[in-house]
């Protein structure tokens, strides 16, 4: 393995500190959960080594949602854990992956650390961000090992719609490619969400955490989900080998947090609906940006015109030094600078409308 620190965590809000970041639009969860707030009692709680494959009740609840058996569900530390153990069992150096771009770092992080060979397909802003599957679906070769979609997407919070969705499990099952649907946004999705992609098909993997619908990723709670045994026992050989187990801290927690979903869940959509309003508002009126609409989750990739007569280095020194106003610039995401990930379920309602006024005084200001 050959490690590289990834641009979006190095700059991330966490590791600049907090304290120099006033309007922080760059984040892709939900607002952070108190956990007083939860109402939770974790005095007898045992510290042992939790079962391997994660706490019981809690596979077995997730379970239930999905329709499969406790047993196809591995608790991981996060979703970022589940796509390192995906990628690391199933590539090998040289072997080659499909995979989309812009996408969660990550996502091509680690088969580049690997040494995997990497066919991208290009999302492109003219096309929607969409992924025409016949498409990728032919840049599927013969070496060809993994292939791997998120959706709802990040950056660019475009859907894979359902028929697209069944159409790719059905050819990479015919070419015998694992799948793997990063569903870490599912619940947020705007429509009716997608189906479970693990349930359609033995070779597709699942991949969800707690981080962003529930804004919840202190407790670094993911999962995986397959109905293939022998790929199952892989994976759980290689979470043996990178943390034996979870936190039983974490998961005690995550099982408590989703026994009371519904108490939680209607505020969570409530303000994410009344946020992208806003956010949409802000587009009406913000022309020198151009935008895909969200489909699901909270985040947006607009982008610069580029006859905006804007000078984007200047426009990000302007909005990040001057105004303290964040977000995710494009090269988080190996693109163009000029196109930037917005996050607009993070921020209070004040500090959403605070940054996003920012954004437009530093697009003003920062002229070519
Ligand atoms: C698509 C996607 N997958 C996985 C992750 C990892 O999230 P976590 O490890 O907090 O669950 C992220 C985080 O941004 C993400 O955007």
């Amino acid at each position: 393995m050959r490690y590289v620190r990834m641009p979006i965590e190095i700059e991330s809000p966490e590791q600049m500190g907090y304290d120099n970041v006033k309007f922080n639009l760059t984040e892709s969860s939900f607002r952070d959960a108190v956990l007083g707030d939860l109402d939770l009692d974790l005095s007898k709680l045992v510290l042992c080594y939790g079962d391997h494959l994660g706490l019981k009740p809690l596979r077995e609840l997730l379970a239930k949602e999905y329709g499969v058996k406790a047993d196809d569900v591995l608790l991981t530390v996060g979703a970022a854990h589940a796509l390192f153990l995906i990628s690391t069992s199933f590539l090998e150096k040289g072997d080659r992956l499909l995979v989309e771009r812009p996408n969660y770092a990550t996502n091509i992080e680690t088969p580049r650390a690997i040494g995997a060979a990497i066919d991208f397909y290009e999302l492109t802003f003219e096309d929607g961000y969409r992924l025409d599957v016949e498409k990728f679906a032919a840049m599927i070769r013969p070496e060809t090992k993994l292939v791997s979609v998120t959706t709802p997407h990040n950056p660019t919070g475009v859907v894979l719609p359902e028929a697209d969705l069944r159409k790719l499990v059905e050819i990479t099952g015919k070419k015998g490619v694992t799948l793997l649907v990063d569903e870490t946004y599912r619940d947020m999705a705007f429509g009716k969400p997608t189906p479970f992609a693990a349930t359609l098909g033995r070779h597709v993997i699942s991949v969800c955490s707690l981080s962003k619908t529930y804004g919840l990723p202190g407790i670094r709670l993911g999962w995986l989900v397959s109905t293939d045994p022998k790929r199952m026992e892989t994976l759980l050989a290689a979470k043996e080998q990178s943390v034996i187990a979870g936190s039983v801290v974490d998961e005690t927690i995550a099982l408590e947090y989703l026994k009371t979903r519904a108490k939680h869940f209607p505020a969570i959509q409530a303000k994410i609906r009344e946020h992208h309003r806003i956010l949409e508002a802000f587009y009406a009126e913000e022309k020198r940006l151009e935008r895909v609409p969200t489909e699901g989750g909270v985040v947006s990739f607009p982008r610069i015109r580029k006859d905006a007569g804007v000078d984007v280095e200047k426009f990000y020194e302007c909005l990040n030094g001057k105004y303290r106003t964040f977000v995710g610039p494009g090269h988080w995401f190996e693109q163009e600078r000029r196109s930037m990930r917005i996050g607009f379920g993070w921020p209070t309602t004040e500090e959403l409308r605070g940054g996003l006024a920012n954004l437009s005084k530093a697009l003003g200001e920062a002229k070519a």
